[in-house]
């Protein structure tokens, strides 16, 4: 870690755990980037925030179907963020790699994407308080990692960014749950499924780290696989279950039943709930 700290949050705001780690990321890992050796690989993940980044846009869509002007503010306001982050990725990549290539590999668009919310609280859920999640739990391991007081301070800035729009989509779905605190379970299932998506991602791109003989590099995606995905389900039970997690060998069994049954009959017979 770099000797700079960096304060996301007004002080006297409320902490949460994320809000917190990105002083000291969570990441048990002796892993240390080495350039140009780990070029390719790296720019292959500032592609994939870059893709990430242009999909943002579609933030554009979802006003259409944002509740209230000030969720409809957020959104505009979230897209120039995303703009921001989009120019400084595609400056990063171009310091990596010789060509002007911004071509974004199709993996996220093929597997990620048809995991992305249809209504406005799954919406604020799958892509934000979830999705962007995931995203941060990445730039935090690259925080940790990366040799680059610049870069990272890069990264940091574009963090907390991210971490309002999850913040955001946490609110937005607190509010839904307490209209509807039901839909706990169906938002569980959800969950789940990104979940299986994230899994057949982690496959694809161990697959790919060990064809070109990099066993380390794919080791250390599973292990911050393994790491992260339970970080944020930690963080995910606490947001729909407030503070009561599912227990791993009873309610989490029930609550999976219910939530995929829940699932399959919203998404795939039910056009509109
Ligand atoms: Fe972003
Ligand atoms: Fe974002």
């Amino acid at each position: 870690m770099s000797a700079v700290r960096f304060r996301l949050w007004p002080k006297g705001a409320p902490l949460h755990t994320w809000e917190t780690w990105i002083n000291s990321p969570p990441f048990q890992s002796n892993f240390q980037w080495e350039f140009p050796r780990d070029n390719s690989w790296f720019v292959w993940i500032l592609r994939q925030f870059y893709a990430g980044e242009m999909t943002g846009l579609l933030e554009g869509k979802a006003i259409l179907y944002a509740p209230n002007l000030e969720a409809a503010d957020f959104l505009a306001s979230q897209i120039q963020d995303e703009i921001r982050h989009a120019k400084l990725y595609a400056a990063q990549i171009l310091k990596y790699q010789d060509s002007q290539n911004l071509k974004i590999p199709r993996i996220l668009e093929i597997i990620i994407a048809p995991t992305s919310g249809r209504l406005w609280y799954e919406h604020c859920f799958l892509d934000k308080a979830l999705g962007e999640l995931w995203v941060y739990a990445l730039m935090l391991f690259l925080i940790q990692t990366l040799p680059d007081p610049k870069l990272k301070k890069i990264l940091y800035s574009i963090a907390k960014d991210e971490m309002r729009h999850i913040r955001f989509g946490r609110e937005q779905t607190k509010k839904a749950l307490q209209q509807n605190p039901k839909d706990a379970k169906y938002l569980w299932g959800l969950y789940l499924w990104q979940k299986t998506a994230m899994k057949i991602l982690l496959q694809s791109v161990t697959y790919l780290l060990k064809k070109k003989k990099r066993e380390d590099l794919a080791h250390q995606t599973k292990l911050f696989y393994n790491q992260a995905s339970q970080l944020i389900e930690q963080e995910i039970q606490t947001l729909l279950f407030q503070e009561k997690p599912l227990h791993p060998n009873g309610k989490i069994r029930s609550a999976c039943r219910f939530a995929w049954r829940k699932l399959v009959y919203r998404r795939f017979y039910k056009l509109s709930m």
